[in-house]
């Protein structure tokens, strides 16, 4: 057993390998508990007096794990640009953190190519097995079965990871796919120091790994979980990537698929051959709005973050958060925030879902003429409980809809040297996702069933649930044969006169959305810098639970201000594990890692 911690591992790894001949700028998270998934609490951290962010000049690429930056970096060190970069660090993630997302898992990846000025949104979201029904979830009395949506072979949908990842490349990729797959063959084959964030996600997932023997036997060392210090070598994993290096079409028609579907056959999952053969990956118009001077774009649906990100955005403008004296305190501010996300998640619990299989109101739930009539209802200094926060009311839809002038509406962050940008949020939802690693490839498969509304007024693992105004009205996120669960990834790309100015993302389950508005709000309202801007102590609203989510760092006056406004609080620990690059006004690349998580921001 290798007795080094793995940051001390990656420093000399990184020193030794990656970054020979040239002077690389290097900023590494501060190693805390990462709230990746979830909204578990973690102690409070002491905030570094000084906040300097990684500047570089000509590229930079920002992840959660150090190991899977270098892996961008290099890329980018051999001439590829931001897609197999992105790629790149991807795949590097899905073996350095295989808690968080991976070749079992899907995602969003939003780009930016600064030639063609154009940004566009490649959906790799899972979808739901052909075999998968809206009531698969419900025992006999009707009864959502806890836990049937997270742990085991009927949690899985399809996986998109690596149809998503080939589609990018083959659109605009620069360097061999197999280049791009070497870093993360060569992490999964030479193994990498398991460190306290790992170690954590395994202690808490461990009951349902522990129930399934290959993932156990993975993730055990003289049969004791993995624990922190261990060297985690994965050989199959180096198997699959050496396969999926020759041909990513092996993952849906090759051997692999074929040993996804058999393993599925024998413990009651759904995913068949023909699920693997007919799994699409969709190219979709991103959403974009405006916010002060900067085109802010992101997911569409089957993602809610973009909906609820330029919703909140539009409340907040014609609440005039930059001018107005009302909203120049913290306190205020907070208030101000907490309204907004109300609105936006009340709205997500009914209307949200994959537009593919149902009509999702997206043009009017993003226009300014809705924000202008949800303002009205945010009251001074005074909270509102979830009653009073109705979702949009199916008329108030329509007639704005009769008022549209057009039906055209619409997290790893790489920018490379032309100033092209990839922002990609993917993952296996839960942490190891459901638990199920596929005998012989290493793969870790998703949970991702759970992020569809099992039941109305359900929530799921982030508490998020699928309501409607009537019990007439079917639910937005049902489960159906190929549909794809409702997400909150929100990989945003913001440019000011169709130029650059930052990519940004990060997980956290529902709070991520709230998560990427905050950072946007530090960055554009208090000149934050990157670092600062993701440091920034964050809130979350999210309609139901009626409860205002506060990190532990928030200061006291403002909970007390919260308090009497009559605001039911909740302290939390930290969540999110965001980063951004940003393209500072003289052209070089400002980037900055989430403390709360691991990551790195790196590049040359
Ligand atoms: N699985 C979390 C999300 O997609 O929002």
């Amino acid at each position: 057993m290798n007795q080094l911690t793995g940051e001390n591992v990656t420093h000399k790894f990184m020193a030794a390998n990656l970054f020979r001949g040239r002077v690389y700028s290097f900023g590494l998270g501060i190693a805390l508990g990462v709230q990746c998934f979830s909204f578990l609490p973690v102690p409070a951290i002491a905030r570094p007096p000084q906040l300097e962010p990684t500047e570089t000049e000509e590229v930079m690429v920002a992840a959660s794990h150090p190991l899977a930056t270098a892996a961008g970096v290099k890329i980018l060190a051999q001439g590829g640009n931001a897609i197999d970069g992105a790629i790149a660090t991807a795949l590097a993630i899905s073996v350095v953190q295989p808690y968080s997302a991976g070749l079992g898992g899907g995602g969003f990846a939003l780009v930016f190519l600064n030639q063609e000025q154009q940004v566009r949104a490649l959906d790799f979201r899972e979808r739901a097995p052909l075999g998968a029904g809206p009531d698969m979830y419900l025992d006999d009395h009707g009864e959502v079965m806890p836990r049937a949506s997270l742990d085991g072979y009927r949690a899985v949908a399809t996986p998109g990871t690596i149809a998503g990842l080939a589609e990018l490349h083959r659109q605009y990729g620069e360097l061999p796919w197999a280049d791009l797959v070497q870093p993360a063959l060569d992490y999964a084959q030479q193994g990498f120091i398991i460190n306290e964030t790992f170690h954590r996600m395994l202690q808490w997932r461990w009951p349902a790994l522990r129930a399934n023997p290959e993932a156990a036997a993975l993730l055990s060392y003289q049969g004791r979980p993995l624990t922190v210090g261990d060297r985690f070598q994965q050989p199959d994993l180096a198997k699959t990537l050496g396969a999926i290096a020759a041909n990513p079409q092996v993952f849906y028609q090759g051997w692999i698929g074929e040993a996804l579907v058999t393993d599925m056959a024998q413990h009651q999952g759904l995913i068949t051959l023909r699920d693997l053969q007919e799994y699409r990956p969709v190219w979709r118009s991103p959403l974009c709005g405006t916010f002060l001077e900067l085109e802010v774009c992101s997911m569409p649906p089957p993602s809610s973050g973009g909906v609820a990100l330029i919703q909140m955005l539009n409340l907040l403008a014609k609440l005039d958060i930059q001018q107005n004296l009302q909203y120049q305190s913290a306190s205020d501010r907070g208030h101000a925030l907490a309204a907004v996300m109300q609105i936006a998640y009340g709205d997500r619990a009914v209307y949200l879902g994959d537009s593919d299989f149902v009509p999702v109101p997206v043009t009017v739930l993003t226009s300014l003429d809705y924000a202008a009539e949800r303002v009205k209802e945010i009251p001074r200094r005074q909270s509102r409980s979830q009653a009073q926060v109705r979702p949009a009311s199916p008329q108030l839809i329509q007639s704005l809809e009769q008022r549209q002038e057009s039906t055209n509406t619409s997290h790893l962050t790489v920018v490379d040297r032309h100033r092209n940008a990839v922002s990609l949020t993917f993952t296996l939802n839960g942490p190891f996702g459901s638990g199920v690693v596929v005998p012989g490839t290493g793969i870790f498969l998703n949970n991702e069933m759970d992020d569809f509304a099992a039941a109305a007024d359900s929530p799921n693992l982030f508490g998020l649930v699928g309501t409607t105004p009537s019990a007439a009205q079917p639910l937005a996120n049902a489960i159906a044969p190929g549909k794809r669960p409702l997400s909150s990834m929100s990989p945003t790309i913001v440019r000011e006169k169709g130029e650059l100015r930052y990519a940004l993302g990060s997980p956290g389950g529902s709070r991520i959305i709230s998560t990427v508005l905050q950072i946007l709000l530090s960055l554009e309202l208090d000149q934050a810098n990157a670092l600062e801007a993701v440091t920034a102590p964050r809130i979350h609203h999210q309609w139901q639970p009626d409860t205002l989510f506060v990190e532990s760092d928030i200061s006291q006056a403002q909970i007390q201000d919260w308090s009497k406004w009559g605001y039911s609080l909740q302290e939390q620990g930290r969540w999110g594990n965001a980063n951004v690059i940003r393209v500072l006004p003289d052209g070089r690349l400002q980037g900055a890692t989430d403390p709360r998580g691991n990551g790195a921001a790196a590049g040359f």
